[in-house]
């Protein structure tokens, strides 16, 4: 368990997602994010049903809770959110996101989290209509809007999924962070910026270059407001 807090709405955040770093040198790669003034990473689950891939799990994350004061911001991409969100709490995550297309009852899996001292985030495929998460939309932290189809990093951005976030802004307000994930780069950040995104997911972008700290500066720069 741990403490963190997603920072307040309001201020646009890098959150560098690790599905594209090293995974043999998993925190160091996290450290040098950290180092950029990172103040979140996003942790990518993947069950290998929910998404044609495999990735990590809580004794990951567990281990790698040692190593770095970030934000863990965990992107449950598994069919199953109900049944292994506390086991995420319990080895470290601050944030959970789990997917509405899985989810039987989102409410009381919202409730669970905040009890548990976590914050929770509904998240949308690019095929799922904004309807699908009106209601939950504002009982949430952050909503997840994918503008890649989920399961993989450098896949390209579909502008069309990005457009979802301006209804999602207008539904849940200024006081509910809205995160875009997929495809996001220097050229992509000012168009989600604009429409009302203020936390940037940001895999091959960030760790696909030999120097992250540079890239993480160029995602910055690419922001309207600075
Ligand atoms: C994709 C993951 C993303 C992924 C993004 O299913 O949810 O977080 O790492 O990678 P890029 O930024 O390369 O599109
Ligand atoms: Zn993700």
């Amino acid at each position: 368990m741990s403490d963190l807090r997603l920072p307040k709405a309001g201020t646009i955040e890098i959150a560098p997602s690790i599905l594209s770093a090293d995974f043999a040198r998993l925190a160091d790669e996290i450290a040098v994010v950290e180092s950029a003034g990172a103040s979140i990473v996003h942790l990518d689950v993947m069950d290998g049903h929910f998404v044609p891939n495999i990735t990590i799990g809580p004794p990951v994350i567990a281990k790698l809770r040692k190593y770095s004061s970030l934000v863990f911001d965990a992107h449950l991409m598994i069919s199953e959110p109900d049944k292994y969100a506390k086991a995420f709490v319990e080895a470290g995550a601050n944030h959970i996101t789990f997917h509405i297309e899985v989810a039987d009852q989102p409410q009381i899996l919202i409730d669970t989290l905040h009890n548990l001292g976590c914050t929770a985030g509904i998240c949308l495929n690019p095929e799922t209509p904004v309807e699908a998460v009106e209601k939950i939309a504002p009982l949430c932290d952050m909503v997840l809007v994918m503008t890649v189809r989920p399961g993989f990093g450098g896949q390209k951005f579909m502008p069309e999924a990005a457009k979802k976030v301006r209804r999602i802004r207008e539904i849940v307000g200024p006081e509910i962070r809205i995160e875009v994930d997929g495809g996001i780069d220097p050229d992509t950040t000012p168009i989600v910026v604009s429409f009302g995104a203020d936390t940037l997911v940001v895999g091959s972008a960030i760790f696909s270059k030999s120097d992250r700290i540079a890239a993480i500066n160029a995602i910055r720069d690419a922001c309207p407001l600075g």
